[in-house]
């Protein structure tokens, strides 16, 4: 299972990505979490990447290509993937185009711009794995402390509610154009051409995970 999660800041595309490299057995490549494990390392990309990411803006389409091109490599990559975060803009799709990398599957999970300010407002990361919870809607079994290593939780910098809102911008102008690219590329009946499937954001995490499997075929 090769596949593309797609869907605006909030969307629960992590919380999902979960569900789904646990059932295909396939790795998940968060580029957010890849940035921000080169932020936390001081290394020259974090440094770089941090203002960009505390802005709420993109980093550069050079930049995350490579990253990404680089993490193909690895040997987990051979039973499948899980794009979580990526790609993000239209030179990003056409350089996985470009390089031949398969896709099954583009799935979009839908949820609207005001509950994403909400959603991000109570979540609670564990940086080292990348997983979130919410304070409400689905929270740790120890307030601020990771379920599966006990290790604390955080605030990410940029769930600020005015840098949340510049996300949702940014998803609009240079995201959601990919929904129309897929799908015309699908349309034009293109054996490479992954299939386009969308669910529902809204509801329970539980809900929607049944969906995303559905609609992969679980
Ligand atoms: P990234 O880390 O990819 O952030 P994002 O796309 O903005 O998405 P989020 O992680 O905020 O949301 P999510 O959909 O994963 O939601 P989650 O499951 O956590 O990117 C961060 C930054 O890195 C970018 O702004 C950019 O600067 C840079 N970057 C990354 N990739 C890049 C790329 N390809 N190109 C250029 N720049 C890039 O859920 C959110 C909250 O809601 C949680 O609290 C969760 O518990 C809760 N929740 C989940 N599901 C439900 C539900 N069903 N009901 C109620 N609450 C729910
Ligand atoms: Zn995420």
């Amino acid at each position: 299972m090769r596949l593309i999660l797609l869907g605006p800041p909030g969307a629960g595309k992590g919380t999902q990505a979960t569900f789904i490299k646990e059932a295909f057995g396939i790795p998940q490549i968060s580029t957010g979490d890849m940035l921000r494990a080169a932020v936390k390392a001081g290394t020259p990309l974090g440094l770089a990447a941090k203002k960009v990411m505390d802005s709420g803006q993109l980093v550069s389409d050079d930049i995350i290509i490579g990253l990404v091109q680089e993490r193909l490599k690895a040997t987990d990559c051979a039973k499948g993937y899980l794009f979580d975060g990526f790609p993000r803009t239209i030179p990003q799709a056409e350089a996985m185009k470009a390089a031949g990398v398969p896709i099954d599957y583009v799935l979009e999970i839908d949820v609207p711009d005001d509950v994403t300010v909400e959603r991000l407002s109570g979540r609670r990361t564990h940086v080292a794995s990348g997983r979130s919870y919410h304070v409400k809607y689905n929270p740790p079994r120890v307030p601020g402390k990771d379920d599966v290593t006990g290790e604390d939780l955080v605030q990410r910098e940029d769930d600020r509610e005015e840098t949340v809102k510049k996300r949702l911008a940014v998803y609009h102008q240079q995201t959601e154009p990919l929904v129309a690219y897929y799908t015309q590329w699908a349309a034009a009946g293109d054996a490479r051409a992954p299939k386009y499937r969308k669910v529902d954001g809204l509801g329970t995490v539980e809900a929607i995970r049944a969906a995303v499997l559905q609609a992969l075929g679980r």
